[in-house]
């Protein structure tokens, strides 16, 4: 293992810790759909999103930690409801995920279906404590003076109909579609996977007190990281182990998805990958701090196996 793989295993454990004291206790006559979010969340995943938003808030020099904690507690709620819908026999009907059995096949579809709901809706429920932190954070200059406020209308608005909804939606008509067009293409991949790494990046750096303008800088930068991510994603259905990667292969043909890899070919995916995730690397490196763990991390994300 490398050191950046055991610095990042550290991060993902710190995040995981974090992720745990905001889950719902399972009691109740509810007591069923608890247990089958907590088996969704419960399940592992490398909890990149919480580890960047917490890297941000860092970099942009934030201290009062308890702020930023419900929000990444919600990303990864969010995420991790969006696949358990993704997952379900009605959209890409896959058995695995992060190693274990998908919800619907443990739980049943309309139980998975729920659970999804449950997640979302806890994600705004676990936000919202940021609330109950005392910290004075400084006024923003954009739009919504309220720094808390603003990260909640980031943290819908990504995850919704001109975010990851809106590229699902779009991945699901590209389905079948021999042609599907480049910018279609880009619209689900900037829509279902990037959004929710701008909602990340974003709001770690805006509850440390980032400006308008750093907050504008790191939605691009963003943007071609999960444009990246989900270039990489592809090919690694293609490419990529099972066993390593904790869900099927081949699920992209089963499903006859448009993705880069079938408009482009492995090689050329390879490459737009590279130069997506140095443009990004670039941008951050403004950033002082950056070169310790944030950059690394991109490089990463990019080159992973799983
Ligand atoms: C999977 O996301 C879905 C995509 C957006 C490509 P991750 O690769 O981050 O999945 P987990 O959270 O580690 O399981
Ligand atoms: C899904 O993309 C992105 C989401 C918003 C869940 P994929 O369908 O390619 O994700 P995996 O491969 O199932 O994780
Ligand atoms: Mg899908
Ligand atoms: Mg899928
Ligand atoms: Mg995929």
């Amino acid at each position: 293992m490398t050191v950046f793989e055991e610095q990042l295993n550290e991060r993902a454990a710190e995040a995981e810790k974090i992720i745990q004291k905001f889950l719902p206790k399972e009691e109740g006559y509810q007591k069923l759909v608890i247990e089958a979010m907590n088996y969704s969340i419960l399940a592992g995943g490398k909890r990149i999103r919480p580890v960047l938003m917490l890297e941000m808030f860092r970099v942009f020099g934030g201290v009062q930690q308890e702020v930023v904690e419900p929000f990444m507690a919600a990303i990864e709620m969010i995420h991790t409801y969006s696949l358990v819908h993704d997952d379900l026999p009605a959209m890409d009907n896959d058995e695995y995920r992060r190693g274990r059995k998908t919800t619907h096949v443990v739980y049943g579809p309309g139980m998975a279906t729920l659970a999804g709901d449950g997640l979302l809706n806890y994600a705004y429920e676990t936000a919202l404590l940021s609330f109950r932190s005392s910290a004075v954070l400084p006024q923003f200059d954009g739009d919504i003076a309220d720094r808390r406020v603003k990260a909640l209308q980031i943290l819908a608005g990504k995850a919704g109909i001109y975010g990851m909804v809106g590229g699902q939606c779009a991945d699901i008509c590209a389905e079948g579609k021999a042609e599907a067009t480049e910018e279609e293409l880009i619209f689900i991949h900037e829509n279902k996977t990037a959004a929710m790494l701008e909602s990340s990046m974003m709001i770690g750096a805006l509850l440390a007190g980032a400006s308008e303008a750093e907050l504008l800088e790191i939605e691009q930068a963003a943007r071609k990281i999960g444009v990246a991510f989900q270039i990489q994603d592809d090919v690694l259905d293609v490419t990529g182990d099972e066993a390593e990667l904790g869900k099927p292969i081949g699920s992209d043909e089963k499903n006859e998805k448009t993705t880069y890899v079938t408009l482009h070919g492995l090689e050329d995916s390879k490459k737009e990958v590279k130069r997506l995730s140095d443009d990004a690397a670039d941008i951050l490196s403004k950033s002082e701090k950056s070169e310790e763990f944030l950059i690394p991390l991109v490089l990463w994300m990019i080159s992973r196996n799983k």
